[in-house]
């Protein structure tokens, strides 16, 4: 997370992206399936399948895991809202998702109404936002009382190997800079409690360096700073940055691409006990 991240080279970025995106997602579906499992625990015991609650797919991409949410929860209306235009019509071309709203719009500036949420759900999309304070914001604002907010992003430790093998080859920023996990908390609005917080180093694992490079081509999530490296990198500085990556390689004969995950289900706060209970005859969660 940065605050050189320039939102229109996200959504321009991830909009490229969208055809080839489900072929490369595998870290992106191993950790929205664990945010998955977090939420069905934590809606248990509260959720009835049978009441509409309206569901936020936050950063929903092509629209995998807002198949998911409809499936757990047929009975609620799904908005699967992303930066990302391409993204939505992409997801949108689907079969069996006539019933999906889709927004296209800037999780730091919802364009929903307050208190209209029951659950929202983002995985790995609120890493590309700059201002938390301002993004945490609008979660609490949309929120009803009592809503829930699962929501998976990375830390700053995420491909260190990449970044390391790019340091002594140049200054340019090559891998995007996270926000560490002090930072997320420092950024919530106090009505907003802290139910999990979870942290796990994730590593995938390549034959080739060209592997892990395509994978991030391909998902759109490749380096999204002002200060990148512009125009064609040098044939020796690449070189360079492959040696280095080499050194990285393991016993198994794999090249590691690590990824430091944060899971978190944040609450929003009753307002008083007879809004409480106004919500749950409502069928708030
Ligand atoms: C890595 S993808 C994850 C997609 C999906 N949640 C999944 O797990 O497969 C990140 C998504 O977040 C979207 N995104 C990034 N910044 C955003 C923002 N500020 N507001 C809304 N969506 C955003 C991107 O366009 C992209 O579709």
């Amino acid at each position: 997370m940065s605050s050189q991240i320039s939102k229109s080279r996200v959504a321009s970025s991830f909009s490229r992206a969208a055809n080839s995106y489900d072929r490369s997602a595998q870290l992106q579906r191993d950790v929205g399936n664990e945010l998955l499992q977090i939420c069905q625990l934590k809606t248990a015991s509260t959720v009835s399948t049978k009441k509409i609650y309206p569901v936020l797919d936050l950063g929903s991409g092509t629209g995998y895991f807002s198949e998911k949410l409809a499936a757990l929860f047929p009975h609620s209306e799904l908005i699967c809202l992303d930066i990302a235009q391409g993204m939505l019509e992409h997801a949108k071309s689907m079969p069996g998702r006539d019933s999906f709203k889709w927004v296209c719009a800037d999780a730091e500036a919802l364009p929903l109404a307050s208190n209209s949420i029951g659950l929202l759900f983002s995985s790995l999309a609120i890493q590309w936002c700059e201002n938390l304070v301002q993004l945490f914001s609008e979660i609490d604002r949309v929120l009803k009382p009592g809503g829930l907010a699962l929501i998976s992003s990375l830390g700053p430790a995420s491909l260190n190997e990449l970044r390391l093998s790019w340091q002594g080859v140049d200054d340019k920023v090559h891998v995007n800079k996270f926000a560490p996990r002090e930072e997320i908390l420092t950024s919530l609005p106090a009505s907003l409690s802290v139910e999990v917080n979870r942290q796990q180093m994730r590593v995938l694992e390549y034959e080739k360096l060209q592997q892990l490079t395509t994978d991030l081509k391909n998902i759109g999530a490749h380096n999204m700073n002002a200060g990148e490296a512009k125009g064609l990198t040098g044939r020796i500085k690449i070189k360079k940055f492959k040696r280095n990556y080499e050194s990285f390689r393991q016993g198994n004969g794999k090249l590691p691409a690590s990824y430091e995950v944060y899971y978190l289900c944040l609450r929003k706060a009753q307002t008083d006990p007879v809004e409480r209970q106004k919500g749950v005859a409502n069928g708030q969660l």
